[in-house]
């Protein structure tokens, strides 16, 4: 990239897309809605702090409007802006039971749907921390021109088309992955556009990070304990002890993972042998993005893209982040007793 000169990421999705002719350009429409979305949802983010000031969650402001609770109000912008985009037959979404159809005649007519975690790391938002948006891409397999359905978002992660996130953090980025690859735009706020910032981005292959709830080591199993002393031994010319970062936000959790290597873990458990994190709002996605980079992401018993859902929000365990991490984690675990 030359130096100074700024691409958009319109301009660089388009000329991704010139690379294939047969490419309608919908795929670069898309992603530009869902970067819209990013942007207004960005900018209420920033105001996080001055809730108590300019009226609290569920009271009304000056202007009368309702005031929301950050996860609703990001979930209803993105689902109006894919709304209103020619280019999503419909959505679903962490925050809403069932998947939602756009009826109208573009909406019928448009080969995406669109899933998403429309704000994760709600919990951070009170301390400041960083928070995201997840989201992924498939092509619907139901018949164009009718409405979509349930099937079109039930299908494996190795099918996505797109997936990506946006990091509301000490700056403002959209990653997104498709199967070319993996950049990073940074949201320069002066003229409200994201910008290349981060080209062809490849999460390292050995890492020093590992990353997980490990105030939850009471519930987990003997093969899970196993790889934690394993990162907590001391093996000098290895590199251990790794380090042990954990936010608490996924998004946050694996850009630094995806930028540094490292290991991120959400594990099952005997209380809950599928864990927390779900499969097509957060683990599907993410797995795209870390394969896309050359990373890897299993859930202990198979590739996470190989997983086929059977319900809208399930959820996986899921091991994510440097190939040979994640090897070694596999290795050691099944080394102590079956996967999961
Ligand atoms: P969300 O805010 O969308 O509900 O997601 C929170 C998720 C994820 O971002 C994070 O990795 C994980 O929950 C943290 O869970 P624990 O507090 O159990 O560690
Ligand atoms: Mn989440
Ligand atoms: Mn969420």
């Amino acid at each position: 990239m030359a130096q100074g000169k700024l691409i958009t990421m319109d301009e660089f999705t388009i000329m991704e897309t010139r690379k294939f002719p047969q490419a309608t350009g919908e795929l670069s429409s898309l992603l530009r809605d869902i970067g819209l979305a990013g942007k207004i949802i960005n900018k209420q983010v920033r105001k996080a702090g001055l809730v108590d000031i300019l009226g609290k969650h569920g009271a009304t402001n000056v202007q009368g409007e309702e005031q929301m609770k950050l996860d609703i109000y990001a979930n209803e912008t993105l689902i109006n802006i894919l709304k209103n985009s020619t280019d999503c037959a419909g959505i679903a979404s962490e925050e809403n039971d069932n998947h939602v159809c756009y009826e109208d005649t573009y909406s019928a007519n448009s080969k995406y749907v669109v899933l998403f975690d429309p704000l994760d790391g709600s919990s951070n938002i009170d301390v400041n921390a960083p928070i995201g948006t997840i989201f992924a891409i498939y092509r619907r397999v139901s018949e164009l021109g009718q409405p979509c359905t349930e099937a079109d978002f039930l299908q494996p992660g190795n099918k996505l088309m797109a997936a990506g996130y946006i990091i509301y953090g000490s700056s403002t980025m959209m990653v997104y992955a498709t199967k070319l690859g993996v950049n990073g735009f940074t949201l320069e706020p002066s003229i409200g556009e994201f910008c290349l910032s981060h080209p062809d981005m490849k999460c390292p292959e050995n890492g020093k990070i590992y990353s997980l709830n490990q105030g939850n080591t009471v519930k987990y199993d003997a093969g899970m304990k196993a790889y934690l002393e394993y990162c907590m031994e001391s093996k000098k010319d290895e590199g251990r002890p790794y380090s042990h970062r954990y936010i608490g936000s996924m998004v946050a959790d694996m850009h630094r993972t995806l930028l540094k290597g490292g290991i991120f873990i959400y594990p099952g458990d005997k209380g809950a042998p599928k864990g927390k994190l779900r499969l097509q709002y957060e683990c599907n996605p993410m797995a795209f993005i870390i394969e896309a980079a050359g990373g890897i992401a299993v859930s202990g018993a198979q590739d996470i893209l190989d997983i086929e859902p059977t319900e809208l929000h399930q959820r996986t365990p899921i091991f994510i982040g440097s190939k040979n991490m994640v090897n070694r984690a596999m290795e050691i675990m099944k080394q102590t007793e079956p996967a999961i």
